[in-house]
């Protein structure tokens, strides 16, 4: 199986790139503005594979996803959740799906909370068995902490709602083996988490099981509660992003205006793994 991993430092994004090197298709995940579309085509390139799935585990508020692009680029639709309402050709996706090729196979989790449209990814690479190996969170869980519940809808009153829907969406997760993977979309400070969001990239269902102080709170009220009493200030231009992301506005977004990143080995992580 190849696995990459594609970051953006400066706001703690991470994408990814899954793919079977035997079969010779990839997935990329969350592609990034900042890294921009044409590093995942010559990723994919370099590896021998062709994109055939542009996936993105929500509408992202705080940063402009390279998704459309890349889609574009490559000519498939995006890959997004049935909730999703974007102004460019979609793939909508239900929880239960499977996308499969070769000895990879994507099982997508519906995980609304952080905004309405979040779904999971749940991966399989049946060389090494049956068994998750890897789970791509997106914004719902994040190493240390859980996805803010405000930017799917900024509606106060829809708020505490959506963070009833993140507890019973994280809790989930721990009907994952221990040793599974977890891969968010963030890390650091990243403004779609709350206080807890480790610098860390990616840990385990374990860890998180064992010191994810969200995931301790294993009462709904309690869990809500403190989510609306930690919210932060919600990234600046959110709502803008959001229309740039859904096709819906052509604006360059703020870090767009960055020039693209020349990739650094530590930014562009990953390769065959056997
Ligand atoms: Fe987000």
């Amino acid at each position: 199986m190849f696995w990459q991993v594609l970051r953006d430092p400066t706001l703690g994004c991470s994408s990814y790139v899954l793919g079977d090197d035997l079969e010779g298709s990839a997935m990329v995940v969350d592609a990034l503005g900042a890294v921009g579309a044409e590093a995942y085509v010559l990723a994919a390139q370099e590896a021998g594979l062709a994109i055939r799935w542009v996936v993105e585990t929500h509408v992202h508020a705080d940063h402009a996803s390279a998704a459309h692009e890349l889609a574009v680029a490559v000519n498939v639709p995006v890959t997004l959740s049935h909730r999703a309402v974007a102004s460019f050709p979609t793939t909508p996706v239900r929880d239960g799906d499977v996308i499969r090729w070769g000895s990879v196979g994507v099982t997508v989790w519906e995980t609304p909370g952080h905004t309405p449209d979040s779904i999971s990814l749940v991966v399989r690479d049946t060389v090494r068995g049956d068994d998750p190996w890897v789970v791509l969170t997106g914004d719902s869980l994040f190493v240390g902490d859980v996805g803010r519940p405000d930017l799917g809808d900024a509606a106060s009153a829809k708020i505490r709602a959506a963070a009833l829907d993140q507890f019973h969406s994280v809790r989930r997760f721990l009907t994952l083996p221990d040793f599974t993977e977890v891969h968010p979309a963030h890390y650091g400070s990243s403004p779609c988490g709350g206080l807890f969001m480790s610098k860390k990239p990616s840990s385990t269902v374990g860890y998180e099981r064992r010191f994810n102080r969200m995931l301790m709170l294993d009462e709904p009220e309690g869990f809500v509660d403190q989510q609306l009493a930690l919210l932060k200030p919600p990234p600046a231009d959110a709502e803008r992003l959001r229309q740039v992301n859904l096709g819906a506005v052509v604006a360059p977004a703020v870090h767009e205006a960055a020039p693209a990143l020349p990739l650094a080995p530590w930014l562009q992580q990953g390769g065959l793994i056997r």
